[in-house]
């Protein structure tokens, strides 16, 4: 019998929020933090081994895993209506699912290396944004969408180019949706990882001088694979805080890439 783990503080409770990439690594640590807070969590990922184990192992009355692959906009048309048929409403969206090729040289990405990376982590935040935003519009309560992207938007590396790339649309595009839907009440930020030791790609392999400083810096040995949850929760919450009406038009509007 799974026991449910306890609720470990109320800055989410009756939010629900759907977590692309839930299944592992970051969106593991996510779901699992949202559901410390109350919040009910939509994990969804292509891997169904790795969603439905997150799914199920922690809070299973708050967690519920529909698999979905984010570049496909078919899958998130039911990834909404299942989300909706479940918990009722839908208020937060991490966009966390990614990929990326090993690092190699440049020149030696294939095409289909590059049209995968590009569908996965660009396109699906331009899917999102035609499924997700009309309905949190519709709801009428405001809401929050959380992108990651990755320091390699603004430092990219060697040997990662189209990779850095995706991600630095994934920055631009933060920027645009929360300047474009501050005012309704929709918070859009960025968050932009260093080096973790996850099951990603991207951690794979540093053959160069550059990458190799930068994982020694930031990404230590021993971290382990599945990061360990946020000490506190990204600020997802939907109210409106009571910072003056100028303070909140910034805060709705900004886009924190953290690293
Ligand atoms: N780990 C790092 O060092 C690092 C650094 C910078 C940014 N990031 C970003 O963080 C995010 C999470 O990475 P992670 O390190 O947790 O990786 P991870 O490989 O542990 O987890 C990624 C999850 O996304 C899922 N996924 C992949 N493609 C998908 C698709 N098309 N549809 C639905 N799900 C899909 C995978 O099944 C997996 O569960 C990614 O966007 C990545 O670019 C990671």
């Amino acid at each position: 019998m799974t026991t449910e783990a306890k609720i470990l503080g109320t800055r989410l409770q009756g939010k629900v929020a759907i977590v692309t990439g839930g299944g592992s690594g970051f969106g593991e640590a996510i779901s699992k933090r949202f559901a410390e807070e109350g919040c009910k969590v939509i994990v969804a990922d292509m891997d169904s081994v790795g969603g439905e184990r997150v799914a199920s192992a922690t809070h299973p009355h708050s967690m519920h895993f529909i698999k979905t692959n984010v570049a496909n906009e078919a899958d998130w048309e039911q990834l909404m209506e299942n989300t909706l048929a479940k918990f009722g409403r839908v208020d937060i969206l991490v966009n966390n699912a990614g990929t990326s090729y090993k690092n190699k040289p440049t020149a030696e990405v294939t095409e289909d290396e590059f049209d995968k990376v590009f569908a996965v982590n660009v396109k699906s935040i331009f899917h999102s944004a035609r499924h997700f935003i009309p309905n949190l519009i519709n709801q009428g309560d405001g809401g929050s969408i959380i992108n990651i992207a990755s320091i390699g938007a603004t430092r990219p590396r060697p040997g990662l180019v189209w990779y850095n790339a995706s991600k630095a649309a994934v920055a631009n595009a933060t920027k645009g949706l929360a300047a474009e839907y501050g005012e309704k009440q929709i918070r859009v930020v960025g968050i932009g990882e260093a080096a973790f030791s996850t099951s990603f790609p991207e951690t794979l392999s540093y053959p160069f001088p550059e990458t190799t400083k930068m994982k020694s810096a930031n990404a230590p040995s021993q971290l382990p694979r599945t990061p360990s949850a946020p000490s506190s929760a990204p600020q997802a919450s939907s109210k409106p805080s009571s910072a003056s009406p100028q303070q909140k038009k910034t805060s709705r509007n900004s886009c924190s890439m953290s690293r």
